[in-house]
């Protein structure tokens, strides 16, 4: 595995991938990592012959007060993980590598985020979009792979490469669940013993709630607010937000008549957790 710390020292090694024809996957990531971002890893040996991975804490994507400080760094832990995953190339950046100079042009994703996390996350999706604008024209990829953990920045993305048109392919893998179906998640290591129990009831009221569609309820604030009892009776944390809408154009639904995205946030003490469930109509 190859660490590259530079702008320059990527943009000559993918310039030569290319000319040698090769084609390229790339799984961009904050680091910290885990079995959800190993599984974009293993994707990727399937779909292209050379496998670029970043770790980048973007601090254009944390706003004031949220955990860019003290997002959880390992750096050496993570090379292990990498090398075992068959990473070929490790992208490791700094801040000032990644912004040099203060930016000329900011990105503003203007659709898919007034709902979920954007709507209390204000430029966060700004951050994400100007992030991957980078990495995508370095690392050359010709297939990038994202979690449906975050299927709000899945649906950010889709916009982004269609919009500026990205040679890249999006491919979207399901989110990895610890068996007690908590997703996995950098974050999962500030919950307290207590917390990490209740945490496992994010997933099972996404469950509570597909079941009604599945059962044939067709009514969105009905689902909501069954989603929201459930948690409410089995977490101690604040519930941000529970909403159902249409995936991934991410708009609000009268009647379930067509994939729709079912998607949970909860504040707990020293973590912030997301989780959703995406139904297909069938
Ligand atoms: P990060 O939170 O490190 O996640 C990197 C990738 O791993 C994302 O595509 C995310 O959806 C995926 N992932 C995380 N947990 C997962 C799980 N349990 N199952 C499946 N996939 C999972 O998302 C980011 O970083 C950043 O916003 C980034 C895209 C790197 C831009 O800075």
């Amino acid at each position: 595995m190859e660490i590259v710390r530079t702008v320059n020292e990527m943009i000559a090694i993918t310039d030569r991938l290319k000319q040698e024809n090769k084609t390229i996957g790339f799984v961009p990531t904050m680091g910290y990592l885990h079995e959800g971002h190993t599984t974009l890893m293993d994707e990727s040996k399937k779909y292209a012959d050379v496998l670029i991975a970043s770790i980048f804490v973007n601090p254009l994507q944390f706003g004031p007060g949220e955990d860019f400080e003290r997002y959880p760094r390992d750096e050496e832990r993570d090379q292990e993980i990498a090398e075992q995953h068959s990473v070929d190339i490790l992208f490791l950046p700094t801040v000032d590598e990644m912004y040099p100079q203060e930016a000329t042009i900011k990105l503003h994703v203007q659709k898919r985020t007034d709902v979920l996390c954007g709507k209390s996350r204000p430029g966060h999706f700004d951050g994400v979009a100007t992030v991957l604008t980078k990495l995508f024209h370095l690392t050359k990829a010709d297939f990038t792979f994202f979690g449906l953990k975050d299927a709000q920045q899945v649906a950010v993305v889709k916009g982004l490469i269609d919009d500026f048109n990205f040679r890249t392919k999006l491919i979207a893998v399901p989110t990895v669940r610890e068996l007690d179906g908590l997703a996995k998640s950098s974050r999962n290591v500030y919950l307290s013993e207590e917390e990490r129990k209740e945490a496992a009831h994010l997933y099972k009221a996404l469950c509570t709630g597909q079941q009604l569609i599945i059962d044939g309820e067709k009514n969105p604030v009905m689902i909501i607010e069954e989603v929201k009892k459930y948690l409410d009776r089995e977490t101690n944390g604040k519930i941000e937000y529970v909403d159902l809408l249409t995936f991934p154009s991410l708009k609000p639904i009268g009647s379930i008549d067509q994939q729709v995205i079912i998607a949970v946030a909860v504040q707990f003490t020293k973590a912030r957790l997301i989780d959703n469930l995406i139904i297909s109509e069938n």
